[in-house]
C-alpha cells in the first residue's frame, strides 16, 4: 500500500513538472526554443479546425465563413493597415502581430509576423494617418507606421503611462475620434466597488500628442469596444456587467456615450435598476444615469464592436453594428460565444440578431469571439482569443479576391450624414406642422426659450449636429435634466422635423 501510494505521489509530481515545462516552452522560453502550440490547448482551449468550422458556425445566407488564420495566440484586437495587412493585438505575449494580406487569394493570410513586441499588455490599437497607436493596460503610445512596407519607422513613444491596471479589467481599448481627439476607455478595478480612483470605469479623452486628460464618461464598468455610428455620429459602445447576481442580471450593455454622461456602475445596472449592494441610499445617483440603448443577455461579455459601411455589402447591412460577445464563464447555461448584429429602428431602438454562430453548442465551446473588424471589399474579420484564430467571414457575391480595396486611416470623410429635409415635400410639411403644434403643447418652450426664461437653453443650429434619426432618438432618451416625454414614434418624427428646420 505505501509503496501504491508513493507511486501516486512520484507520478502527481513528474505531472506537474512537465505541465511547467510545456508552459515554458510555449510561452516564456527565449524564442529558439520555443515550441509552437498554442497555450490554449494545455488550458481547455483548442486549436481552429477549418472542417469542424465548416460544420458547427453558421452566418445569414449569402455569407461564408472561413480560417484566414490560425495560431495567433491570444488574438485579440483588430485594425486593417491602408495596404490590407491586419493587425491583432496579442496582450498576453505583450506583442502586435501584423498579418500579410491575401494576395494569392487562397483565402488565408499570406504571412505571419511580430510587428512590435516587449509591450506591456498592449490590447487597443488605432491609425491616425502614419501613425499606429497603441493602448497598453497603465497607458497609450504610438509609432510611425508604413503603410506600403507594412514596416514601423522608429522608436515606439509612450505618450502616458500612469493609467492605474491594479485589479480587474487590464485591457485597455484606444480609438481616435472624428474630432481628432484620443478616447481611451478604462474598465474598474472590481466586480463591483466605489472605485477610490475617478480614471477607473470611464472613458477618457486625449489630444493627439497625450495631452490635454480629460474625463469624458463615466460610470462604465468596462467598455471593451466602441465605434462611432454612421447614423447619427455618436460613440456606441459595450459594456459588462457585474458578477454574482445569478444567471440573468444584470444585462450587458449597449450605450450611447456622451460627454459628462453617467451610466450607473456600480450603483445601477441596465434600465437604473439598484444594484442590490451599492444601490440603496444612492438614489440620487441613480436617477442622473443614463440608460443603456440596449440590453444584451446577462454575462454575454459583447467585447469589440464595429459599423459596418462597405459599399460591397448588401443595403441591409450596412450601418449595422457586429458585436463580439465572448460568452458567459460563468452562467449556469453557457450564453453567448457569437457575434450578432445590432440593427437601428427609426424610432431608436435596437434589434439584435446572431450573425456568426455555433461558437457554443450544448455546452461544448470551439471558440469565444473577441473583436470584429470590417476588412477590404467588405469582408469581416472576427479574431478568437480561445482557439487562437482570425475568421474571415466574406460575401460571395461579385468578389474579386485579390483586388485590395485601400482603407482609409485618416478619418476625412465626415461620418455624419445630414438629414436632407425640405418643406416643399408633403410630407415633411405635415410632420413640420404637427411638430410645431407639439412643441406648443408641451412644456418645451419653459426651459428653451429665452424670451420666457433667463436661464434658458436656446436651440441652435440642430441640423448641423443632429439628423433626423438622432433627433429622434435624443427625444426618446433625453439626455438629463431634460425630462423625457411619452411620445409615440410619429409624435417623435414630427416634432424632431420640426426642430431641424426651425433651430
Ligand atoms: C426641464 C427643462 C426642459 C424641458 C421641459 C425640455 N428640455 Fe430640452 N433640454 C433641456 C436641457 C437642460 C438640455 C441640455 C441637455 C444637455 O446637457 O445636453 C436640453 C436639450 C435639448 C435639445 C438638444 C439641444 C442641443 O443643442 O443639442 C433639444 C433638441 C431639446 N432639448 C428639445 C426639447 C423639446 C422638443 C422639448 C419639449 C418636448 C424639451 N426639450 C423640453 C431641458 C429641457
Amino acid at each position: 500500500m505505501k509503496f501504491l501510494r508513493r507511486f501516486f505521489y512520484l507520478l502527481i509530481g513528474l505531472s506537474v513538472l512537465l505541465a511547467l515545462l510545456l508552459v515554458w516552452a510555449t510561452q516564456f522560453a527565449p524564442a529558439r526554443f520555443r515550441v509552437n502550440i498554442p497555450i490554449q490547448s494545455i488550458f481547455g482551449g483548442i486549436e481552429a479546425d477549418e472542417q469542424q468550422l465548416k460544420q458547427r458556425l453558421s452566418a445569414p445566407p449569402g455569407f461564408s465563413v472561413s480560417l484566414y488564420a490560425g495560431g495567433i495566440t491570444n488574438a485579440r484586437v483588430l485594425r486593417f493597415t491602408e495596404a490590407g495587412d491586419l493587425l491583432v493585438s496579442t496582450p498576453r505575449n505583450g506583442e502586435i502581430i501584423l498579418l500579410e494580406r491575401d494576395t494569392d487569394g487562397d483565402g488565408q493570410a499570406d504571412a505571419t509576423r511580430v510587428l512590435i513586441d516587449g509591450l506591456n499588455r498592449p490590447h487597443g490599437i488605432d491609425f491616425y494617418g502614419d501613425w499606429l497607436y497603441i493602448a497598453e493596460s497603465n497607458g497609450f503610445g504610438r509609432i510611425r507606421f508604413d503603410h506600403q512596407t507594412g514596416q514601423t519607422i522608429g522608436e515606439y513613444q509612450p505618450l502616458v503611462s500612469d493609467i492605474p491596471d491594479n485589479g480587474n479589467h487590464w485591457t485597455r481599448t484606444i480609438r481616435i475620434g472624428p474630432d481628432h481627439k484620443i478616447y481611451l476607455s478604462v474598465g474598474s478595478s472590481c466586480n463591483v466597488c466605489e472605485e477610490p480612483d475617478p480614471e477607473r470605469a470611464t472613458m477618457l479623452r486625449y489630444e493627439l500628442d497625450g495631452s490635454g486628460f480629460e474625463i469624458f464618461a463615466s460610470g462604465l464598468r468596462n467598455s471593451v469596444g466602441f465605434d462611432w455610428s454612421p447614423i447619427d455620429g455618436h460613440i456606441y459602445a459595450t459594456d459588462n456587467g457585474r458578477d454574482l447576481l445569478g444567471d440573468d442580471f444584470p444585462p450587458d450593455e449597449l450605450n450611447r456615450v456622451e460627454q459628462g454622461q453617467f451610466y450607473g456602475w456600480p450603483y445601477a445596472h441596465g434600465d437604473r435598476v439598484a444594484d442590490p449592494d451599492f444601490g440603496p441610499g444612492n438614489s440620487d445617483k441613480i436617477e442622473r444615469s443614463t440608460a443603456p440603448v440596449h440590453a444584451f443577455r446577462a454575462h454575454n461579455a459583447p467585447l469589440g464592436m464595429e459599423f459596418l459601411t462597405s459599399k460591397h455589402l448588401p443595403e441591409q447591412y450596412q450601418n449595422i453594428a457586429l458585436v463580439a460577445l465572448h460568452g458567459s464563464w460563468n452562467r449556469t447555461t453557457k450564453d453567448g460565444y457569437k457575434v450578432v448584429s445590432l440593427h437601428w429602428n427609426s424610432d431608436g431602438s435596437v434589434e439584435e440578431r446572431g450573425f456568426v454562430t455555433g461558437f457554443e453548442g450544448s455546452g461544448h465551446v470551439i471558440g469565444r469571439p473577441a473583436d470584429v473588424r470590417q476588412g477590404p471589399n467588405g469582408d469581416i474579420y472576427i479574431s478568437d482569443d480561445f482557439a487562437n484564430a482570425i475568421y474571415r467571414v466574406s460575401w460571395n457575391e461579385n468578389r474579386n479576391l485579390k483586388e485590395i480595396e485601400p482603407t482609409n486611416t485618416q478619418l476625412q470623410q465626415p461620418i455624419f450624414e445630414k438629414s436632407q429635409l425640405n418643406l416643399a415635400d408633403p410630407q415633411v410639411n405635415t410632420d413640420y406642422q404637427a411638430g410645431k403644434i407639439l412643441y406648443q403643447q408641451n412644456p418645451c418652450a419653459e426651459c428653451h426659450d429665452s424670451s420666457s426664461q433667463a436661464t434658458a437653453i436656446p436651440l441652435k443650429n440642430l441640423a448641423n449636429r443632429y439628423n433626423l434619426a438622432a433627433m429622434q432618438q435624443l427625444l426618446k432618451t433625453p439626455t438629463p435634466p431634460m425630462p423625457s416625454f411619452e411620445f409615440t414614434l410619429d409624435q417623435r418624427r414630427q416634432l424632431a422635423t420640426y426642430l431641424l428646420l426651425e433651430y
